[in-house]
């Protein structure tokens, strides 16, 4: 969720600055890019050389920067602009106050005025503090103005005192930060099966079947799926491709068999399946146990057939909306729509090898998404991570309608 995001971190001066190197370091291995604004009573309680190191930036508390007899200026305006989000953490009741009321007296004040992006405040403060009527209102105004409190946790705090009022400790901070950001996405709570890449058919202990495929564009429309709150399942074959991502669960396969039964395992529990897998319709029916030995004259690898997945998904379907591919190179659109109704799918993404740029391999390709009322809409050429959003956006529309 907090992955590729630009994150800046504003701290004022309480004693649970010295959590924030723990939220930082968190940030940092979820993936984020961190910047670090400290108020300068922050700076006392946390340093900003350990803020910088964590963060691999550096952490600013004035406008202005002298160093070695240069100046230069902190652009709070570049920064609120460059943010995704900003969090305040440890807020105190002195920054959120003037929060509430437009002061700008220091570099953390000015950029919080001018990010544009959500704020997330975590409060920190004595418990008389906390519960005081104007600390309240404070709180009100600035929920009003469409910023989210991380409510205080209780315990004991730095004054010997017992109540709330401490800061959110930085895991919480975390949960609370993921589970609001996927509040808003349009998969959030749902769960998808996405197969990806070939399937490599055993001949001997050393040889195989295979195909062409990379698994990108299964991997693509993982990567776009779990970017949009939904936990995935991504059942791939053989492929030189790595995932991270904590939404998407990879389940590795080698033949179409392992792939039917990983599909069927996960089926039951999914919203979304789409089948992007290259998967083999023949296997060799017999798998020498030794490596086979070259003889006189020809080999013959009798073959048996694979079962055809989607097409068992199709037959199993309940709730699900069923998404297969076609890669067509004559009678494109035909032998599309015989596989959308022969499979019992609710839509079929078709691709053809007659346009340059599309199918197996490459970065890009050109698809016509069809759904199971004979609506079609064809794309331009685009990159498969392009492609994968526009397969998913035809989805939302249609599970959403
Ligand atoms: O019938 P055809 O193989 O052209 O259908 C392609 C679609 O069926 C793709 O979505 C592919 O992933 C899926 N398929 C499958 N199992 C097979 C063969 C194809 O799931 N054995």
């Amino acid at each position: 969720m907090l992955s590729g995001k630009n994150i800046l971190l504003g701290i004022t001066g309480g004693i649970a600055a010295y959590k924030t190197t723990f939220l930082v370091r968190l940030l940092i291995k979820a993936g984020a890019n961190v910047k670090v604004v400290l108020t300068s009573s922050a700076s006392s309680f946390v340093s900003p050389l350990t803020l910088a190191t964590l963060s691999k930036n550096p952490a600013l508390t004035d406008f202005v920067n002298e160093e070695d007899g240069s100046i230069s200026w902190n652009n709070h305006v570049d920064m609120g602009l460059w943010a995704d989000l900003m969090i305040i953490a440890p807020a105190t009741a002195n920054t959120l106050s003037k929060m509430a009321h437009g002061t700008c007296d220091n570099l953390l004040l000015a950029t919080y005025l001018s990010a544009k992006c959500p704020v997330y405040f975590a409060p920190a403060m004595d418990l008389d503090m906390y519960k005081h009527p104007s600390t309240k209102a404070t709180f009100e105004k600035l929920i009003s103005f469409g910023n989210t409190m991380i409510p205080a946790e209780s315990g004991e705090l730095a004054s010997g005192l017992h109540g709330e009022g401490r800061m959110a400790e930085p895991e919480s901070i975390m949960k609370f930060l993921e589970e609001d950001l996927a509040k808003g996405l349009s998969l959030s709570g749902k769960s998808v099966l996405i197969t990806a890449g070939p399937t490599h058919e055993a001949i001997d202990p050393v040889r195989f079947l295979g195909n062409r495929s990379t698994g990108k564009m299964g991997f693509e429309l993982a990567k776009r799926a779990a970017d949009l709150g939904a936990k995935v399942f991504l059942v791939a074959g053989p492929t030189d491709l790595q995932v991270q991502h904590n939404n998407i669960e990879l389940v590795p396969v080698t033949s179409a068999q392992q792939m039917y039964e990983a599909c069927h395992e996960h089926y039951s529990k999914v919203d979304v399946a789409i089948s992007a897998a290259a998967v083999a319709d023949y296997r060799p029916k017999t798998v020498f146990k030794e490596k086979m030995k070259k003889k006189e004259g020809d080999l013959v690898i009798e073959l048996e057939r694979n079962p055809d997945i989607l097409l068992s998904l199709g037959e199993k379907k309940k709730n699900q909306f069923l998404v297969g591919f076609a890669l067509e190179s004559e009678n494109e659109l035909e032998n599309a729509k015989g596989k959308l109704q022969r499979k019992n799918l609710d839509a079929i993404v078709l691709n053809s090898l007659k346009d340059a740029g599309a199918g197996f391999g490459g970065n890009t390709n050109k698809i016509s998404f069809i759904d199971k009322n004979l609506n079609i809409k064809t794309f331009d050429l685009k990159t498969k991570l392009e492609v994968a959003s526009d397969i998913w956006e035809e989805i939302i529309s249609r599970i959403n309608a």
